[in-house]
């Protein structure tokens, strides 16, 4: 049996996966306006990324017979106006999201849950990932500056994403 206080943080966190979705979706959108149909691509697929993360909470949630709770999602803001504020914010908030991962664990071992642990233990790995793939990119951002040339062999690569290929 999950916690009460476990099965609250868990549905928070399955609300927090899909707002990440929502927020990647419209960079996908702001991407898309820039004229940088592989940029957009890129985070559509991030988009599908978050939701396979929500629906590992869902399932989680589900299999230890606790009650999901969809909760809404925060209308998501941000007037990027190139792809290098799109990506800064990107990992801003994939570094929001390590931490909340980090409190989840926190949590999990103060209520001696070591099954959510495990679960969150994927979570963490993800976690290091995604933060060193968008950090990666923005840096690549960097280093070309407004280089035209740049940002078009970079759309080319970016469109070439897959999911679950970072
Ligand atoms: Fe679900 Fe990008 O972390």
């Amino acid at each position: 049996m999950l916690t009460p206080k476990m099965l609250q943080a868990l549905n928070d966190q399955l609300q927090a996966e899909y707002h990440s979705s929502y927020l990647y979706l419209s960079m996908a959108a702001r991407c898309a306006d820039l004229n940088l149909p592989g940029f957009a691509h890129w985070f559509r697929v991030q988009v599908q990324e978050e939701n396979v993360h929500a629906l590992k909470f869902f399932d989680y949630i589900l299999l230890r017979r606790g009650t999901v709770e969809l909760k809404g999602i925060e209308k998501p803001t941000g007037s990027w106006p190139n792809a290098l504020a799109v990506f800064e914010d990107a990992l801003k908030h994939e570094q929001y999201i390590t931490r909340r991962i980090h409190d989840l664990v926190k949590l999990a071992r103060e209520a001696n849950d070591p099954a959510t642990e495990a679960l969150l233990q994927w979570f963490v790995t993800e976690q290091v990932e995604e933060e060193a793939m968008v950090d990666g990119l923005v840096q690549q951002l960097k280093v070309m500056g407004e280089s035209p040339s740049g940002l078009f062999i970079m759309d080319r690569e970016l469109a070439k994403r897959q999911l679950g290929a970072q």
